[in-house]
């Protein structure tokens, strides 16, 4: 079979193209007017729209459904208990992770990193020991790691990149040495889009006996996720870039490395039992869920999956690089603008900076035209560092813009050009 792509997309009959009009039908915010304009969201990177499944999930369990889970015998909380684990299974079938017990739900991405470091990492990591991560990583994959290097005595590791933005993979393997006790990377950056080789980078690093965790916050939103195929050792995500809920995230970890960490956060539901003298765990996952969680976020969640999976995903894939590739085909030639990161392989994510324009100004003139941008190191500031800039323009694309959508894109870009050019 063809694989799909931008040029069998453009050439395929109308039923084969991804229904863009009809899916910006379930966001109800895409109706809305910005600055008079009509609302044209290009930072799907910081977060995502979410649809009216999403919304009504959350409206129904606050309305009909609410109780607090595994406490109760009563009606509600069997429900809501029924509801919080079959959400849990849900992810579980989205990642293809072996068994629900590998999901734990957490507040989001930077949760997940947090508990991993303090957990993982402070049970493993040793004076002199390493973790490795790489230079296009977001805070959320440095300063945890580097919080667990000053506590416990360990070095951090940073594998280089080049000019567009690829990782340097000779550089990695020469890192990979006997103290290495993580990799922690990122699949696909925040700041420039690349999408890295993780599938080839885990088995490097699982030949040297060294686990890898992923920052899958920018890749699950866009690309089918098998944390079985894939084999890394933890993988975490957001709802909210995934078009679900603020406030939920998970990390998946193999259920071995899981079982023999210690918990994360002492409190209710992680327990089995509890004297004053001693705590017995409760079994995974609720040993890292103290607490009462983010029960609706999680029901949210689950509607989010529900909707993604039930859009084509090789058409929405083709879709996103489809304007991609016009985004930046039509930005590339505009004179004095530079683009940031022109990696192998991309998700739908342009940064880019205008000589002497800041890219705040840029941000400006287009939110007047009702485009949301961001403007900034996209808390990625090594990578702005390693590409001498203090900041870029960030188009984030998602499966509901439009092509449209990049032209008013490119017409702002002019306008900042004249303006303040
Ligand atoms: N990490 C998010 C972004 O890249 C907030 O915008």
């Amino acid at each position: 079979m063809t694989p799909l792509n931008a040029e069998t997309l453009l050439a395929a009959p109308a039923a084969n193209r991804f229904d863009v009009a009809r899916v910006r039908e379930d966001f109800p915010i895409l109706q809305r007017l910005v600055n008079g304009r009509p609302l044209v969201y290009l930072d799907n990177a910081a977060t995502s729209q979410k649809p009216r499944t999403v919304i009504e999930a959350l409206n129904r369990y606050y309305s009909m459904e609410n109780a607090n889970v595994h406490r109760g015998v009563h009606y509600l909380s069997e429900q809501a208990t029924a509801a919080y684990e079959r959400a849990r299974r849900r992810v579980q079938r989205f990642l293809h992770a072996r068994d629900s017990s590998e999901i734990i739900f957490v507040r989001g991405t930077t949760e997940a990193i947090n508990l991993v470091a303090n957990t993982y990492g402070r049970s493993r990591v040793r004076p002199g020991d390493e973790i490795v991560v790489s230079a296009m990583e977001h805070p959320s994959y440095i300063v945890p790691w580097q919080m667990l290097c000053e506590a416990q005595g360990g070095r951090l590791r940073v594998i280089p990149m080049n000019d567009a933005g690829d990782l340097l993979l000779d550089e990695y393997e020469r890192l990979l040495n006997p103290r290495v006790r993580l990799v922690a990377v990122t699949h696909v950056s925040n700041a420039l889009g690349t999408m890295n080789p993780v599938k080839e980078m885990i088995a490097v690093a699982h030949a040297r006996g060294i686990p890898v965790l992923l920052d899958g916050a920018q890749a699950a939103p866009h690309r089918e996720v098998d944390v079985q195929a894939l084999d890394c050792d933890f993988y975490t995500f957001s709802g909210h870039k995934t078009f679900g809920p603020t406030g939920i995230g998970i990390l998946y970890g193999k259920a071995a490395l899981l079982e023999e960490m210690p918990p994360f956060q002492g409190g209710g539901d992680m327990i089995r039992s509890v004297t004053f003298e001693r705590t017995e765990y409760a079994p995974i996952p609720a040993k890292f869920e103290a607490g009462t969680p983010s029960i609706a976020d999680a029901i949210g969640l689950e509607a989010a999956i529900d909707y993604l999976e039930r859009l084509d995903r090789p058409l929405m894939e083709a879709h996103e690089a489809e304007l991609l590739r016009h985004a930046t085909e039509a930005l590339a030639p505009i004179p004095g603008l530079r683009m940031i990161g022109a990696a192998r392989e991309k998700t739908g994510l342009v940064s880019f900076v205008l000589d002497g324009i800041h890219a705040h100004d840029v941000g400006t003139i287009a939110d007047r035209d009702g485009i949301a941008l961001r403007a900034g190191h996209h808390c990625a500031q090594p990578v702005m560092e390693r590409f001498g800039v203090p900041a870029t323009a960030r188009a984030s694309f998602a499966f509901y813009n439009t092509h449209e959508e990049i032209d008013a894109l490119v017409a702002a870009v002019h306008r900042a050009r004249q303006i303040f050019g």
